[in-house]
C-alpha cells in the first residue's frame, strides 16, 4: 500500500491519548460484536504499541485482565489489569507464559498481528495468513467454551478458506471492515463467536521447534 500522510484517525488518537489509531477499530468492532465485558480475561496478540490494550483494559475493567503479546517491547501501563509479554506467538514458550499469567481460560482472544511487509503482495498475504492460523491455534488452546476470537486478515482468495476454518471451531463467523481502516487497505476482520472446544485446528496441533529462539520475556 502506498505511503499515506497522517490522517484524521491518527490525529484523533494523538489528541485522545491512544497509542495507535487502531484503537478506533477495536472500539467499533466491540460495539458491533460485543466481544468484551467487565471481568473478562482477554489475550491480545500483536499488541504493540498498545492501542487495543488501552481499549480492552477499559472494557474489562479492574476485575478483568488483558495479556498483551508482541515481538516488540510494549511501553509499560499504569493499569494493573494489563500484563505485557514479549515473545513470538508461534512459540510454545509464549503460550506457556500466556497461560501462567492469565489466571484461567480466556473469554476473548484478539489478533491484530501483522508481518513485517516485504512489498511483494503474494508473499505478504501468505505470511499474514500463516499468522492468522497461528493465532487461531493459540486461541483454540486458551479459550473457554463459548469464548470469542477476533482476527485481522486480508481480502483475497484465501479469505473464504480461513472463514470456514474458523467456522469449524466457532458457532458464528462474521466479517467487518471498521471505519478507521486506512483507505486502500485490503484488511478485514473476522469475528468468530461461541468457541466450541474439542477439536484443535487440523494443521499444527503442536508448535514448530523453537528451542533456543523466541525467548519471551515478561516486562
Ligand atoms: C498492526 S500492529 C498491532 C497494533 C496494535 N493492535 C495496537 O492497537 O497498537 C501488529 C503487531 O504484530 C506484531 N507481530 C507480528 N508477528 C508477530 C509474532 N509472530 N508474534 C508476536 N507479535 C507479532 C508486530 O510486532 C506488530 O507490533
Amino acid at each position: 500500500m502506498a505511503y499515506q500522510p497522517k490522517d484524521a484517525f491518527y490525529r484523533k488518537a494523538k489528541e485522545q491519548g491512544f497509542r495507535s489509531r487502531a484503537a478506533y477499530k477495536l472500539l467499533e468492532l466491540d460495539r458491533r460484536f460485543r466481544l468484551m465485558r467487565p471481568g473478562d480475561r482477554v489475550v491480545d496478540l500483536g499488541a504493540a504499541p498498545g492501542g487495543w490494550l488501552q481499549v480492552a483494559a477499559g472494557l474489562v475493567g479492574r476485575e478483568g485482565v488483558v495479556v498483551g503479546v508482541d515481538l516488540q517491547p510494549i511501553g509499560s501501563f499504569k493499569a494493573r489489569n494489563v500484563i505485557l509479554l514479549q515473545g513470538d506467538i508461534t512459540s510454545a514458550e509464549t503460550e506457556i507464559k500466556i497461560r501462567s499469567v492469565l489466571g484461567g481460560m480466556a473469554d476473548c482472544v484478539l489478533s491484530d498481528l501483522a508481518p513485517r511487509l516485504s512489498g511483494i503482495r503474494d508473499a505478504d498475504v501468505s505470511r499474514s495468513l500463516e499468522l492468522c492460523r497461528s493465532a487461531l491455534r493459540l486461541a483454540c488452546r486458551v479459550l473457554k467454551p463459548g469464548g470469542h476470537f477476533l482476527v485481522k486478515t486480508f481480502v483475497g482468495e484465501e479469505l473464504k478458506g480461513l472463514s470456514s476454518e474458523l467456522g469449524e471451531h466457532f458457532a458464528s463467523v462474521e466479517r467487518s471492515r471498521p471505519g478507521a481502516t486506512r483507505k486502500g487497505s485490503s484488511e478485514i476482520y473476522l469475528c468468530a463467536k461461541g468457541f466450541r472446544a474439542g477439536n484443535l485446528p487440523r494443521r499444527g496441533v503442536g508448535y514448530e521447534d523453537s528451542a533456543g529462539q523466541n525467548e519471551g520475556q515478561q516486562l
